[in-house]
């Protein structure tokens, strides 16, 4: 939320609205007014002021009315009514429909802005304790997924590690056949072809399963390293970085033509992290939203830096992810996609990577409507000093 104020002035009185809009303009406060109830709706819906005065007694839509609509309105408005003198019991009733306060007219203009700064202060404090509990929120996320990986984990690299053995006898048997049917004896040997073939098979899998417990094997290790090395850290460009995740996976969203957009708050923001590790991640998330979207698809990537954290968001508006497999997305495995088209790790992998990055990585998507990736790095106050 910006410092400058916000403010909807609502009243019938022509002369008493735009004496009391320029006196606030002239302290600051950004004013817009309305001379009716249906009309300050209509323009909290368009663009929503922070703070709304509101006369209590107005032609056609009454103040209490157009309050009771403005709270049930998404958003963390404050209204503060102004009564005339006789009508004060009405801001007490006002109160109760969720007014910030009620002022009677004539209104004492320090007066008024005191009250109007209370009720700003108050808009911040709320919206702060929504980030906190969000926060919050997606840590305790975090760690419920985290604990299940972990177990998951352990199990997989147990199992990948027993594979590896008989993987490697039954490559070797295959070996050993292929050099017997290669030998002069076996020239004439009825179906040698099909033998061939089914020697050529036994390879070929045993090639995409080794390739497997390989990569699980490893994503297991990255997930086990609690944090990432810190030598392999530099000064990301961030911007660089995208861009050359983008050009990788440019060619398979051109032939799908979907359209890979970048948006920056910050023209050269930059991370103190692994960028190797990073690309990788971006390539996962964007190969995924690639493949999730179809022709006329749009993705973005969007950047955010402050001292605190940056982070990364990557939307898509493909086809989204089901409540029911939502929650299984970073297990390893977990995969879609056709036996030859996915193995399921992409996800396992950058959880890895980001928590061992010291940062946090989370979803959110709807089905048939798109998904948003959100990774959240630490932020830049002081570590990069050496
Ligand atoms: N942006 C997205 N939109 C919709 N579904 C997604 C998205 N990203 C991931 N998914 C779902 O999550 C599953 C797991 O993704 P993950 O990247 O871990 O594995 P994969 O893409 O199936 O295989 P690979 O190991 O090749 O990455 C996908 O199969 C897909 O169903
Ligand atoms: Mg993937």
């Amino acid at each position: 939320m910006k410092d400058e104020i916000n403010l909807l002035l609502v009243d019938d009185e022509d002369d008493f609205r735009q004496i009391l809009a320029k006196r606030l303009t002239r302290r600051g406060i950004h004013v817009r007014q309305a001379e009716r109830g249906q009309k300050a709706l209509q323009m909290q819906e368009q663009q929503p002021a922070d703070i709304v005065i509101l006369d209590f007694k107005m032609p056609g839509m009454g103040g209490l009315e157009c309050l009771k609509k403005i709270k049930k309105m998404p958003g963390l408005t404050e209204v503060i009514l102004l009564t005339g003198h006789a009508d004060i019991h009405f801001g007490v009733e006002g109160i109760k429909a969720g007014a910030f306060d009620y002022l009677s007219k004539p209104v004492e203009l320090d007066h008024l802005i005191r009250k109007i700064k209370q009720a700003h202060h108050k808009i911040k404090r709320l919206i702060g304790e929504k980030e906190a509990a969000a926060f919050k929120e997606r840590v305790k996320r975090q760690m419920v997924v985290a604990e299940r990986l972990a177990a998951l984990g352990t199990m997989a690299s147990g199992v990948a590690h027993e594979i590896n053995n008989p993987l490697a006898v039954i490559q070797e048997s295959a070996g050993w056949l292929q050099q017997i049917l290669e030998q002069p004896e076996m020239q004439d040997m009825p179906r040698k072809k099909d033998f061939q073939k089914g020697l050529e098979r036994i390879h070929n899998a045993v090639t995409r399963t080794g390739r497997i417990t390989q990569q699980l094997l490893q994503a297991v290790k990255t997930q086990t390293k609690e944090t990432a090395d810190p030598s392999t850290f530099v000064e990301v460009d961030l911007i660089k970085l995208v861009q050359e995740a983008v050009s990788l996976v440019e060619p398979e969203a051109a032939m799908n033509q979907v359209t890979i957009e970048l948006e920056s708050d910050d023209p050269h923001p930059s991370a103190w992290s692994d960028p190797l590790q990073l690309l990788q991640v971006l390539l996962n998330l964007l190969s995924n939203s690639v493949h999730a979207t179809q022709e006329g698809g749009r993705i973005i990537v969007c950047l955010k830096v402050s001292l605190e954290e940056v982070t990364i968001i990557v939307k898509d508006n493909g086809c989204g992810i089901s409540e029911e497999n939502l929650p299984r997305m970073f297990e390893p495995f977990f995969t879609t996609k056709e036996a030859d088209q996915g193995t399921g790790m992409g996800l396992y992998v950058s959880w890895g990577i980001i928590t061992s990055l010291g940062g946090l990585i989370s979803v959110e998507s709807e089905l048939n409507q798109g998904t948003t990736f959100t990774i959240s790095l630490p932020g830049n106050n002081g570590v990069k000093e050496t």
